[in-house]
């Protein structure tokens, strides 16, 4: 914690466990601080940050709550969800966070992260602590394999417990729109706003999470197999084995019983294990999609999709 407030008040990048995946963590009201975290995941310099506050009156600084997102904040922070709201341009945050949009991502984080904040007394910025198009780091070590040269700091608290990015929900004219599926299930929100979620992005911004090809292994990834191909890895979900499993050069189970939520937590660890098993393929088993699901499915197909607008 000492170690990771000295760095972050020098205008230093720190990769901090969060509760759903590490993050890549600078002062938000440090334009230089900003630009080392977007240096160090090689990110698209168009694409805006999330920032992280540790309660709601550093929340309502920064950014302007209508009564449906404050009900939503009041009711899933600290948690894995991310409101977009209207930013106060008094508030201080650096452009390069909202890439200069009037509105801004907001999430407060459970255990270590809103303990630094709260400490160090401003937000944070921080994406996922990966290599821009990669699969998130759920692991220290994980962070440190992937950006381990080029941060000079990783707080390792583990095995993140949600294991899948923050749900990003926008609140429009009274309806909330879903802008990335996520560690909160769309039920749950439903059940707070009364209304089915909008879906999908307005006009604007395309958000990285929602370029085709993202969070992508090594290895090629083939869905909703039920028969293994040659030389395959194999991702499985729940009890029942694809045909061929035994010939598959390597195999994880998401869940053995078929739980989503553990599903959740192992997705990007399992992925990264299996591609390092040096398989040029990895097949997945069916996942339903309902409740977390949908978020899973969501970075499995951005995980199988063409690679070829990694540049964008
Ligand atoms: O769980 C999470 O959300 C993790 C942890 C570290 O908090 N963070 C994360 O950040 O996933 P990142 O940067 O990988 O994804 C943030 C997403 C991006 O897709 C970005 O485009 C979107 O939030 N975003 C940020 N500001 C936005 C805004 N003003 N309007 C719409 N989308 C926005
Ligand atoms: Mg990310």
């Amino acid at each position: 914690m000492d170690a990771a407030l000295a760095l972050l008040s020098a205008g230093e990048v720190v990769a901090i466990p969060t509760e759903t995946v590490y993050g890549l963590a600078g002062d938000a009201t440090n334009g230089e601080a900003v630009a080392r975290i977007f240096e160090a995941k090689g990110r698209p310099r168009f694409n805006p940050l999330i920032a992280h506050v540790a309660d709601m009156a550093m929340a309502e600084r920064i950014g302007v709550f209508d009564p449906l997102s404050r009900n939503l904040a009041e009711k899933f922070w600290p948690g894995p969800l991310t409101l977009v709201v209207p930013l106060r341009p008094e508030a201080g945050i650096h452009p390069l966070v909202t890439a200069g949009l009037d509105t801004i991502a907001l999430r407060m984080p459970m255990g270590f992260g809103g303990k630094l904040i709260a400490r160090l007394g401003r937000p944070l910025a921080a994406p996922s602590a990966n290599t821009s198009g990669k699969i998130s780091s759920t692991s220290g070590e994980a962070v440190a394999s992937d950006l381990g040269g080029r941060i000079p700091l990783v707080v390792d608290g583990g095995s993140t417990p949600v294991g899948l990015e923050s749900t990003i929900v926008k609140v429009e004219d009274g309806k909330v729109r879903m802008l990335r599926p996520g560690g909160v299930a769309a039920s749950e929100i439903e059940a707070l706003a009364g209304a089915p979620l909008l879906r999908g992005a307005t006009a604007g911004i395309e958000a990285p999470g929602m370029l085709a090809s993202h969070y992508a292994p090594g290895a090629a990834l083939r869905l909703n197999v039920g028969k293994v191909g040659a030389g395959e890895a194999l991702l499985g979900f729940g009890p029942e084995r694809a045909e061929g499993w035994q010939q598959a050069r390597a195999f994880l189970n998401l869940s053995e019983t078929g739980d989503l939520r553990e599903a959740a937590t192992n997705l990007f660890a399992h992925l990264q294990a299996l591609d390092r098993s040096g398989a040029a393929s990895i097949a997945v088993e069916p996942v339903p999609s309902d409740e977390l699901g949908e978020a899973i499915n969501d970075r499995l197909a951005r995980a199988a999709a063409p690679r070829d607008n990694l540049h964008v």
